[in-house]
């Protein structure tokens, strides 16, 4: 491992990267992507009607304006802050993965800034000439054509980091060509951007039809017909949305099960796979009925309920996330690296002269009876924090416990013979990449946490220091 390792040891770095992912897909799903195409919708219907209706049209202007003022707020302060927020979290949680998705996206990483860039500065022009833009018909005309561009550009953002997605959990042809292209158009990119697009959409409608509700008034003689459009809009987007979600459902164990080194282990994975399914199934029965319920008696729809409808929408991308994170493993990148961060092809030379020897910021080099406890430590860093913590979330002790009985104390044979062997047993974990000397460290090191619990403090508590090599 190239790199000191940061540490969470009460939450996880899992978890710090996935509250902060998922807040930023919602809101880029939900307020930008979907949002800014339903917004410029709105907003051509509002232009048509005034044509004979001016009072009518006006509402229909301003209730649009406002949905992408609540639009804009969120998307460039929330949305912002979280997207950078991913890269820090993802390079302290994993610099090896980063490092090598840089290298290998690194186009496509810089198109995404200059696309995201581009886009922020649109959104401001386009929300900030909304009211000179009512001054006269081609100012309005231009205006929605700029939104329809907009609209482009969003989904650009998400096309491009698809692929990227896609390549962590299935290379393709990658592993034999080493080619940006290659990587990006990996088997599940299309899979993934025909579910993602129209969901985005449908997203977006839930979070419109809400906000309607609050912005006008109930007395309002045209919020009806605003609600009715949204709703329609979102039932227009449902059927491509659970036709994309059962295209992507459909090809991700194709691919994945290649990268599965047991298929028999596929007991979660039917777990998971089942739990989409649902998900599916109940998230579309809801936003059908509020979407029928919104075009056919737009009147009856309850504003306070419409939030389990966006709540539901959440859920739906929510739940597809986690799968994607979880079926992914054990690798990080499919078949490449594991979601320890070491590769695969290095296995052996680890397996073989150790992995301290080969890690340049570990302040051990050899395991000797004095230091066996610190020794196990550095181990434990390397090897299981990615994913485990001595005593927080996802605890490596509480594993061991549930698996040999609580209260119990726990048998460095019995652990050793499990380690050497758990990437069998559960196929979500990486094998252990360091020699039997190491193992034995390692085991020790979890049974003296499970007698004396000690906090493991990472990289950047503990600081840093750098032994030369010696090869
Ligand atoms: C890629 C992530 C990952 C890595 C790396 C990892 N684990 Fe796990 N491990 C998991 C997950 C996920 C579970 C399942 C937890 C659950 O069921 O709640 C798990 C479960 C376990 C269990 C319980 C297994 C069972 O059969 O119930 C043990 C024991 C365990 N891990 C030990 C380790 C040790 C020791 C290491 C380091 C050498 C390690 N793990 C590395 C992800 C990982």
């Amino acid at each position: 491992m190239d790199f000191p390792l940061f540490h969470l040891d009460f939450m996880g770095n899992r978890m710090l990267v996935a509250i902060i992912a998922i807040i930023h897909v919602i809101i880029n799903h939900a307020l930008a992507v979907g949002f800014i195409p339903l917004v410029t919708f709105l907003e051509f219907r509002g232009y048509q009607i005034k044509k004979y209706n001016p009072e009518k049209g006006k509402v229909w202007d301003e209730n649009t304006r406002k949905l992408l003022f609540f639009a804009f707020i969120i998307t460039t302060s929330l949305g912002a802050l979280t997207g950078v927020g991913i890269w820090f979290a993802t390079s302290l949680a994993n610099p090896a993965s980063i490092g090598s998705l840089i290298r290998v996206f690194y186009f496509a990483w810089l198109s995404e800034w200059v696309v995201f860039v581009l886009e922020v500065i649109f959104i401001m022009i386009y929300y900030l000439t909304w009211k000179s833009s009512n001054k006269s018909v081609r100012n309005k005309k231009r205006h929605i054509i700029f939104g329809a561009w907009l609209s482009f550009f969003s989904f650009l953002t998400m096309a491009i980091i698809v692929g990227i997605l896609g390549f962590m959990m299935d290379p393709g042809s990658w592993e034999e060509r080493k080619t940006l292209l290659s990587g990006f158009v990996n088997p599940l990119y299309f899979p993934q951007l025909i579910f993602r697009a129209p969901v985005a959409m449908m997203m977006a409608g839930c979070v419109a039809l809400l906000a309607t509700m609050f912005f006008l008034q109930k007395e309002n003689q045209w919020r009806p017909g605003i609600l009715r459009h949204i709703s329609f809009w979102i039932l227009l987007w449902m059927p491509l949305a659970v036709v994309g979600a059962f295209t992507y459902y459909w090809y991700i164990p194709r691919s994945m099960i290649g990268n599965l080194p047991v298929a028999i282990a596929t007991q979660q994975f039917q777990e998971w796979y089942d739990s989409l399914i649902t998900v599916i199934i109940a998230v579309s029965a809801i936003g059908f009925a509020i979407g029928t319920l919104g075009v056919f008696a737009p009147r009856r729809l309850p504003k306070y309920l419409l939030i389990i409808p966006v709540l539901a929408s959440f859920l739906f991308l929510g739940t597809f996330e986690r799968v994607r994170e979880f079926i992914r493993k054990p690798y990080v990148i499919g078949d490449y690296m594991y979601a320890n961060g070491f590769l695969k092809e290095e296995y052996p030379l680890y397996q073989q002269t150790g992995l301290l020897k080969n890690t340049p910021y570990s302040s051990i080099k050899e395991i000797t009876e004095e230091n066996k406890t610190e020794a196990g430590e550095v181990i434990f860093n390397l090897t299981c924090t990615r994913c485990h913590t001595t005593h927080g979330i996802n605890s490596v002790v509480r594993n061991f416990e549930l698996m040999y009985g609580e209260e119990k104390p726990l048998v460095a044979d019995a652990m050793k013979a499990y380690m050497k062997n758990m990437h069998n047993i559960r196929y979500y974990m990486p094998p252990f990449p360091g020699n039997d000397e190491e193992l034995e460290a390692l085991a020790f090191y979890i049974i003296q946490q499970q007698s004396r619990p000690k906090r493991m403090e990472g990289a950047q508590l503990k600081g840093v220091e750098v032994k030369e090599l010696d090869y």
